[in-house]
């Protein structure tokens, strides 16, 4: 079993400023027990994929490999778009899972939180995310799960998350998971 401290690489697969996803993971970052620490990162800089740049990465893809392979566990916090994941999101992983043979996610634990202003709370996304895990070969956490719907009700104005019950729930599957990422 690994010991602490353990590091987890939290990926928000939103780039919209004020996003509710990557609240999520600033509230897991903020609150994470001692033996765990969370980097964020953003896709801000991540180029769209094309084969033909792989043989010369684009520092913002080797930098985030880099980040991935240092990494104990991966935290993906991301929205649902049109009952799927998003393209800024699967681009990502789809750079990181390149050339073949060199993919920076195997054996990668991983889990998945999403949250949403409608009723699912990214389920749809978040199932056909795990479809990709097989391909790339990490190790998803299967329960808990964490879907957050209606998102608006449980936020302040500046759309952070302030209901006690939720962040409580956020906090349970935190913890579920660096138990996670330490049996692995
Ligand atoms: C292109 C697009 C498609 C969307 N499709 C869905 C969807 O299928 N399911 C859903 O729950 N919300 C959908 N939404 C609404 C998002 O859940 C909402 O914009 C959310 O705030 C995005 O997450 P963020 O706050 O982390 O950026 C969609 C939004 C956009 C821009």
């Amino acid at each position: 079993m690994k010991q602490s401290p353990l590091t987890l690489l939290g990926i928000s697969g939103s780039l919209r400023k004020g996003s509710y996803n990557t609240h999520l993971l600033e509230l897991c970052q903020k609150h994470a027990p001692k033996d765990c620490v969370i980097e964020i990162t953003t896709l801000h800089e991540i180029p769209l994929y094309n084969q033909d740049l792989e043989k010369d990465m684009p520092p913002s893809v080797q930098d985030f490999k880099t980040k991935i392979l240092a990494a104990d566990g991966i935290l993906i916090a991301t929205p649902e778009y049109n009952y799927s994941i998003p393209g800024v999101l699967k681009n990502a992983i789809d750079w990181a899972s390149r050339p073949y043979g060199e993919s920076a996610w195997k054996k990668k634990p991983v889990a998945i939180m999403g949250t949403s202003p409608s009723v699912l709370g990214t389920a749809r996304c978040q199932y056909h995310l795990r479809q990709t895990f097989i391909t790339l070969n990490m190790i998803p956490m299967n329960l808990p799960e964490l879907m957050i719907g209606e998102v608006h009700k449980y936020c302040d104005s500046e759309g952070n998350l302030s209901d006690e019950a939720i962040k409580q729930r956020v906090m349970q599957f935190l913890q579920a998971f660096i138990d996670w990422v330490k049996q692995h």
